[in-house]
């Protein structure tokens, strides 16, 4: 893979979750505009991804060519209207024969794809796994990467293979990001049952992430798939909590709605820069479960610096009371060895939803969680 590349979870945007195949070149554009004015762009996203569906033919020669109807300029001209904006362009492929939407998929054309990527100035690629019957999706992974490497261009290579060939084992070296589950379903936790695939409600996601928090750090990252903030399904509180909890575990953070069309309080959530700054950490570590008592989670991420981000989750559907006291906790992480010690330490607590310091370490947390919601807070040494 292209070294150097997502030393923090790359930030964006991606058109599945919202637009699934209705994908054209204005869109993108009005994407791009969107992600500049609503302050999405100075918060630290910087992909636009195009997903599937973009796809037109190969030509005689086997050059493939964007879907003539929707993309007329052609990538290039995309691409440089998106890098105009100081912005990155993602394009998406596919290992197989091809795409989960039936356009062309890369396979025997890797080399050649790469190629038209890198002299169309994509910046990311996002490679997924349908119509792969015989291939080991190590060794197909590895084709790609080898090719974007030969093409020259830094790309980012994100593995969509949905977890299914244990892509933590083998994924780091191959790629950026890997996808660790199935598809994200824009419900805070349900699970929807398409027939022969289900996909997973944002709760359902998380606990999937348990055990892989060791293989992430910068330059591979676990990817628990796209956010479905503002796609008009989940709460206020909701929004929050998926959001805290992607950052709290590192997660690529991929906005999937519509950009040209978000509440004041989807703007608030997507770029609140604490919550930002606690995923971008330039430590990369993956934030850890310590507790669970009753219907509240209790979330630890050590944070460059000594400082620490904390989560109180509560999942319930009643309101839920934190009583945390500090001084009888022993929180250790058992990666990088960092121990929270209250004791030889005070740190004071930032509300990072309310924005308001909230006492320290001193006193004992007493509060109430919503249901659905989260807790927030950035402890920092006094
Ligand atoms: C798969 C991926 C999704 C999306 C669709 C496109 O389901 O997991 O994220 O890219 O294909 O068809």
């Amino acid at each position: 893979k292209f070294p150097g590349l997502a030393l923090t979870p790359p930030m964006g945007w991606n058109s599945w979750n919202k637009f699934a195949c209705n994908v054209d070149e204005r869109l993108i554009r009005e994407i791009a505009d969107a992600m500049v004015t609503s302050g999405m762009r100075d918060a630290g996203y910087s992909y636009i991804n195009i997903d599937d569906c973009w796809h037109g033919e190969r030509d005689s020669l086997g050059f493939i060519h964007p879907d003539p109807q929707r993309f007329p300029s052609g990538m290039k001209a995309l691409a440089d209207y998106v890098h105009s904006k100081g912005l990155k362009l993602g394009l998406y492929s596919d290992a197989g024969s091809m795409t989960c939407g039936g356009r062309p998929g890369s396979r025997g054309y890797e080399f050649q794809d790469a190629l038209s990527y890198a002299s169309w100035g994509v910046d990311y690629l996002k490679y997924d796994w349908c119509n792969t019957e015989g291939l080991k999706a190590e060794g197909a992974y590895k084709t790609m990467a080898a090719a974007l490497k030969k093409a020259g261009r830094p790309i980012v290579l994100s593995i969509c293979e949905w977890g299914t060939d244990t892509p933590w084992q083998w994924a780091a070296s191959v790629g950026h990001l890997w996808r660790t589950t199935g598809d994200i379903f824009n419900c805070f936790d349900c699970i929807e049952d398409h027939g022969s695939w289900k996909s997973w409600g944002v709760m359902q996601i998380l606990d999937k992430q348990e055990g892989l928090r060791k293989y992430a750090g910068p330059g591979h990252w676990n990817d628990p798939d796209m956010l479905e903030i503002g796609n008009g399904k989940l709460t206020p509180g909701e929004d929050r909590a998926h959001f805290s909890m992607w950052a709290m575990i590192a997660a690529p953070l991929i906005a999937g709605n519509d950009l040209r069309n978000m509440t004041g309080e989807t703007i608030s959530v997507l770029t609140n820069h604490d919550v930002i700054r606690v995923n971008q950490d330039s430590l990369g570590i993956q934030g850890f479960k310590y507790s669970v008592k009753d219907s509240v989670e209790t979330w630890f991420k050590p944070l460059k610096g000594g400082d620490w981000a904390v989560c109180f989750l509560n999942r319930g559907k009643q309101e839920a009371r934190v009583n945390f006291d500090w001084d009888g906790e022993r929180v250790t992480d058992d990666l990088s060895g960092a121990q929270l010690d209250v004791s030889r330490q005070e740190y004071k607590l930032k509300n990072l939803w309310t924005g308001k310091i909230s006492g320290s370490t001193r006193r004992r947390l007493n509060t109430i969680v919503p249901s659905h919601d989260i807790l927030m807070f950035r402890m920092s040494a006094k």
